[in-house]
């Protein structure tokens, strides 16, 4: 490949500085609406399963032209086709980076480079008969009416994704069995989820890319504990670990293990043995359909063309953002209660792949890379921090997430949804609009000065604030799929602009050593060696309760 251009040593790097300071610092979007009866059009995409209206962002034909220039110096094509050819794009773990392999169809079509041909076909294969053999599981856990409860344990990319999946698709999952995820290494956690519980109608499944995270260690003994405890005997019914460490999976005593592959990252593994709890939940023919999701959404990222490329387009808007408009964060709203852990979801996939400050090659960065991301489900924002959104001092793109129709079992209570979505289109359109009080201070209302006249300001919405809006027809397990992989693309895009490595993680492994020091230290008091906060807030610790 090529080597790829870091966007800040591009020539549309200096010409994007220069169109935000002429026209991308005042851009103004009723003036760009009222200018251009096209403009939703003009910057709505159709993507597989996704329907993306982008024009309510800060952009205009010449700053989205400058962006599609430096996603080409940058050398984004041949950064996307050494992904999909099973390149080691994971320079600093030295590894390929392959989780679409995981949500091909063995049928697709799918040619990549030559010098990839065998091993991707080696992979797929090896993909094709884990796939299948987790498959007949989750059905036969499905058919297993003694097995009630199903106890998902790890943490990260091996709770974030099935949990929020699981939840997502909740009126697809089949009745009779619950699936709970255990993911902190605080107690209270496992404990709550095991006390209704009895070890003849449980399976536990620890999911650990790794088997060795320490929360989900400490967890699986503590469940093998209690599952010994209260009587259970057959392990092998009863824990199946899925995992690439099956060697460790076995010396822990679980017999049962569905594999995967160093190619899959902790947050891109939903598609492998870690998306087991979904498919117990929605079943191989459900899996199978989310799987398929993703694969269109794979198509439309390898082949359109970067001006109408869904994930393209959303991850040069992160860029302008980020790096020109100087937006530090982004609000996660999805409509949906079905999809109330998409922020956390997200959270994990953007900032563990982007929140990085220096380059493939360990140079520092310049300029900013990962925003913050947050959210919760709306309505529920709107009563919580959208003031902020609408009348704070800093803007914060939003990007909103409606389902058009309730999908496989709707409801029955009449005028919620068309309540739900009438919130988010008028959420976005007050964000954009603005409002100025030109009735001057309020009359006759209750005024919340406690009677003093409030000035107009109060009452302004200044506008202008940027918002995404994606659209599903409805919340199936295929329309999940593509959107999630809408996601990781997106965030592939971002972090091939700014030329870092989206694929590792070792902002996470300083504070993991550190607790191994310090956990002896709270039975032993020793202080010796430690900062004088730590010294100071760990003799606190371990002092008798406090006077
Ligand atoms: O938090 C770091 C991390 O390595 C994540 O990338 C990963 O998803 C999580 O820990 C869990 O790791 P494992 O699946 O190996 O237990």
């Amino acid at each position: 490949m090529t080597p790829p251009v870091r966007c800040d040593r591009t020539p549309a790097w200096a010409e994007l500085q220069a169109c935000f300071e002429a026209s991308g610092r005042d851009f103004d979007l009723r003036d760009a609406f009222a200018q251009d009866a096209g403009r939703f059009e003009a910057f709505s995409q159709d993507a597989p399963h996704v329907f993306a209206d982008l024009s309510k962002n800060l952009i205009d034909a010449g700053s989205q032209a400058l962006l599609m220039a430096l996603a080409r110096q940058c050398g984004l094509e041949a950064q996307r086709d050494a992904l999909f050819a099973g390149e080691r794009v994971n320079r600093s773990e030295r590894r390929a980076v392959m989780h679409f392999l995981l949500r091909k169809p063995p049928s697709a079509q799918y040619i990549p480079a030559q010098a990839a041909i065998n091993k991707i076909a080696d992979a797929q294969a090896e993909v094709e008969v884990t796939l299948n053999a987790m498959l007949a599981y989750a059905e036969q856990v499905r058919a297993d009416p003694a097995i009630t409860d199903i106890v998902n344990i790890g943490i990260g990319g091996s709770d974030l994704g099935p949990q929020m999946a699981v939840l997502a698709l909740g009126e697809f999952a089949m009745a009779g069995k619950r699936v709970h995820f255990v993911s902190n290494i605080d107690g209270d956690e496992l404990a709550g989820v095991l006390k209704p519980l009895k070890p003849a109608g449980t399976l536990f499944l620890i999911a650990s890319k790794t088997f060795t995270t320490a929360e989900t260690m400490t967890n699986a003994r503590s469940a093998r504990a209690w599952f010994e405890a209260q009587g259970g005997q057959d392990i092998a019914r009863h824990f199946a670990a899925l995992t690439t460490n099956v060697a460790a999976a076995n010396d822990f005593g679980i017999s049962t293990t569905f594999g995967f592959w160093d190619w899959v990252g902790g947050r891109y593994s939903l598609w492998s043995a870690i998306g087991l709890p979904l498919a117990i939940a929605i079943g191989a023919a459900g899996f199978r359909e989310f799987l398929a999701g993703a694969h269109a959404m794979d198509g439309h990222f390898r082949t359109a063309e970067l001006e109408q490329n869904l994930p393209v387009r959303l991850g040069l808007l992160d860029v302008w953002y980020r790096n020109f408009h100087g937006f530090a964060s982004r609000s996660i709203a999805p409509y949906s209660s079905a999809l109330r852990r998409w922020p956390a979801y997200l959270q994990q996939l953007e900032m563990e792949s982007n929140g990085k400050r220096v380059d493939q090659d360990g140079q520092p960065l310049s300029f900013d890379t990962a925003p913050v991301l947050w959210g919760e489900p709306g309505t529920n924002g709107q009563h919580a921090y959208f003031q902020m959104l609408h009348q704070g001092t800093s803007v914060v793109p939003v990007e909103f997430v409606a389902v058009k129709t309730a999908a496989h079992a709707p409801h029955d209570l009449p005028g919620h949804h068309t309540k739900l979505l009438a919130n988010v289109l008028a959420q976005a359109q007050a964000l954009m609009n603005g409002k100025r009080d030109a009735a001057g201070p309020p009359q006759g209302d209750a005024a919340p000065s406690g009677g003093r006249t409030l000035s107009g300001g109060h009452r302004d919405f200044p506008g202008n604030r940027p918002s995404t809006f994606l659209l599903l027809e409805s919340l199936t397990p295929a329309s999940l799929g593509a959107l999630i992989a809408l996601q990781e693309h997106r965030v592939f895009v971002s972090g091939a602009i700014w030329g870092i490595n989206s694929f590792d993680q070792w902002g996470v492994e300083l504070g993991k050593v550190l607790a191994q020091d310090i956990e002896p230290r709270l039975d032993s008091g020793d202080v010796s060696g430690l900062d004088g906060s730590t010294a100071g807030l760990l003799r606190k610790l371990v002092s008798g309760p406090a006077a």
